[in-house]
């Protein structure tokens, strides 16, 4: 009798020799357009909490189909984490959505970025604005302890269509309040981390675009937090384009300025996506 030919998945699996190649060690799905997934991490690699690097895998070419992702991971994590977008005709996320444990992506170890610590000035309450897949720099600031020694407050926004697309916000914020190494660093502190998640498209306990609530006063009577302040607030932005220009002129009519790592500044902005 022959041996039946084990069935390959080729298209999520790039040639192992690859100099920049790291292997896959977790995946979850979180919807049909969302997962995280994690990779062991090169020693070598040195980033700030915040910043991003180009990942990807070998396209039908022979060459590497790369992309833009924000480390979720904190820094001092012996693994990388990423949260991605599934773009069913996506190039790179078309197949990316279908890796596994034990598969290798290509990461090249240049990390970049501006929603870092360093391009902003000091300041007592932190505003982490999110839509989408927006959230994955700020998975990695929040469970940064750099964050809460340079804030007094930290304000997690995340704006999503639907009450699923919220799942890993919502889950990681849950899990660090229960987590033992930030229970010890924020003790009775551990309510300075708060969470605003909202929905556009689907009915959950709050509603609406970040920027109508901002608009309205809504968000701060919620959270019983003054309005925005440059002598106290610092904001940190990341979503698509349309939500960055939205959030940044409301930033910058409330005094706030923007920064850069050569010029840090009242408020930072990245895109989450380009189109
Ligand atoms: C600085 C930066 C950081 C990024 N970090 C991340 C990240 O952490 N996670 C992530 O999933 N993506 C991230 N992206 C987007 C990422 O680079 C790719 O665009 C994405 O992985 C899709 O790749 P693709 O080849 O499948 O499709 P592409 O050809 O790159 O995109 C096709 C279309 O899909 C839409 N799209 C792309 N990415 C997203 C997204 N994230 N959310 C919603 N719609 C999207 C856009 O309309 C785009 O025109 C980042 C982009 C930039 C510029
Ligand atoms: N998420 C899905 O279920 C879905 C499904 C199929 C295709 N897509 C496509 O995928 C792309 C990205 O979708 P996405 O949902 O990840 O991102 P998105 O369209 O940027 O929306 C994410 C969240 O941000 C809000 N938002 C968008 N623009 C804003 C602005 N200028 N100011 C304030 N809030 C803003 C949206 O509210 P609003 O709902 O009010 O816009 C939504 O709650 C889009 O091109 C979309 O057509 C998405």
């Amino acid at each position: 009798m022959t041996e039946a030919k084990p069935v390959t998945q080729t298209a999520a699996r790039p040639v192992p020799t690859l100099p920049d190649a790291q292997e896959v060690t977790e995946v979850q799905h979180y919807t049909d357009r969302l997962f995280r997934f994690r990779t062991k991490r090169p020693q070598s690699l040195r980033f700030r909490s915040g910043e991003f690097v180009m990942i990807g895998l070998m396209g039908d070419n022979g060459k590497p189909l790369l992309r833009a992702y924000s480390i979720a991971s904190p820094s001092w994590d012996d693994e990388l984490e990423f949260y991605s977008i599934k773009v069913p005709e996506g190039p790179l996320t078309s197949k990316l959505q279908h890796i596994a444990p034990g598969d290798q992506i290509i990461l090249r170890p240049k990390p970049v970025g501006t929603l870092v610590h360093d391009a902003l000035l000091p300041g007592k309450r932190l505003w982490l604005f999110a839509t989408g897949t927006g959230f994955a720099p700020f998975a990695s600031i929040i469970r940064d302890p750099e964050t809460y020694e340079r804030f007094e407050e930290v304000i997690v926004t995340h704006t999503c269509r639907d009450v699923a697309e919220l799942t890993y916000s919502r889950e990681m914020i849950e899990g660090l309040k229960e987590d033992d190494l930030m229970r010890e660093l924020l003790g009775d502190g551990i309510d300075r981390l708060r969470y605003y998640p909202t929905t556009t498209r689907e009915e959950s306990p709050k509603m609406g675009r970040i920027t109508t609530l901002i608009e309205s006063g809504e968000l701060f009577r919620d959270l019983g937090v003054p309005p925005l302040d440059p002598a106290a607030d610092r904001g940190m932005v990341c979503g698509s384009l349309a939500f960055n220009l939205d959030i940044k002129a409301l930033l910058e009519g409330a005094g706030l300025r923007e920064g850069a790592n050569s010029e840090p500044g009242e408020f930072v902005i990245e895109k989450a996506f380009v189109g």
